[in-house]
């Protein structure tokens, strides 16, 4: 698929792969941990994107601002895939700082639909019962997005993963384990389950950062 947006997904992740430290916790707990120096590299990741996406499980648990406050930069097109429609209508992406995007379904309420667009954000309807990011990528990039940051959580990381939409994959590990069975990974969904079908990736680079190490990821595209 070539017209679509350039993909990197990132992500904090403990050493054991984990994103927060138990199912339905926010991440912004284990985020705590980490030092000034990684939140200036995520920034900088997100100052440089035309958009930034979350799930709307990570809007309702973590409450994310997505705005570039580390260094300087303009703040990126905030975009919320969110099937249920079911968003709080005080979360931190209705604020003023940047345009936010809820990509939705007719599940949502027509009540819920005027709120956020009332607010100055834009809600658009795709007509399937659950989204399909294919054809979401392409609609992006038909709206002008030519780049994309998308910062979890596993669920929407699967989407894209299993769809090979994904460019490159940065992460930053906070230096602990968290330990424990069912808690959210860097990606989720039902998995590849075949050595045939896994992505294949490709080490660009790696470098400390702070207290944490970063690995960058390029996704190989032909395996030959
Ligand atoms: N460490 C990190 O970097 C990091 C980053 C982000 C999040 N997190 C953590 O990850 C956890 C949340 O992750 P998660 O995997 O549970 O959820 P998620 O990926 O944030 O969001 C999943 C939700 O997005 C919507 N969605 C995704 N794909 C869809 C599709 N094809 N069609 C329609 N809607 C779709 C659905 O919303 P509806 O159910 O409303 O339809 C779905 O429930 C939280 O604990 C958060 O703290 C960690």
């Amino acid at each position: 698929m070539s017209n679509k947006p350039y993909t990197i997904i990132t992500s904090e992740v403990t050493v054991d792969g984990k994103l927060t430290l138990y199912k339905g916790a926010s991440s912004k707990e284990l985020m705590t941990l980490m030092d000034i120096e990684a939140y200036k590299y995520l920034h900088q990741i997100r100052a440089k994107v035309d958009a930034i996406m979350v799930g709307c499980e990570t809007v309702r648990t973590d409450n994310p601002s997505l705005t570039v406050r580390y260094v300087e930069g303009k703040n990126p097109i905030r975009i919320i895939p969110c099937g249920s429609g079911n968003i709080p209508l005080d979360a931190n992406i209705f604020s003023k700082d940047a345009e936010t995007w809820i990509l939705t379904t007719p599940r949502m309420s027509e009540e819920i639909k005027r709120a956020i667009e009332s607010k100055g954000h834009k809600v658009f309807i795709f007509e399937k019962e659950s989204l399909d990011f294919v054809e979401i990528w392409e609609f992006l990039y038909k709206q002008g997005i030519r780049s994309i940051l998308v910062e979890g959580g596993s669920n929407v990381n699967w989407q894209l993963v299993k769809n090979h939409l994904v460019d490159e994959i940065r992460l930053i590990y906070i230096p602990v384990i968290v330990g424990g069975e069912d808690i959210p990974t860097l990606v989720g969904g039902d998995g590849f389950k075949s050595l045939s079908k896994v992505l294949h990736l490709r080490l660009r680079s790696h470098f400390v950062r702070g207290r944490q190490l970063i690995t960058e990821w390029e996704v190989v595209k032909n395996k030959k």
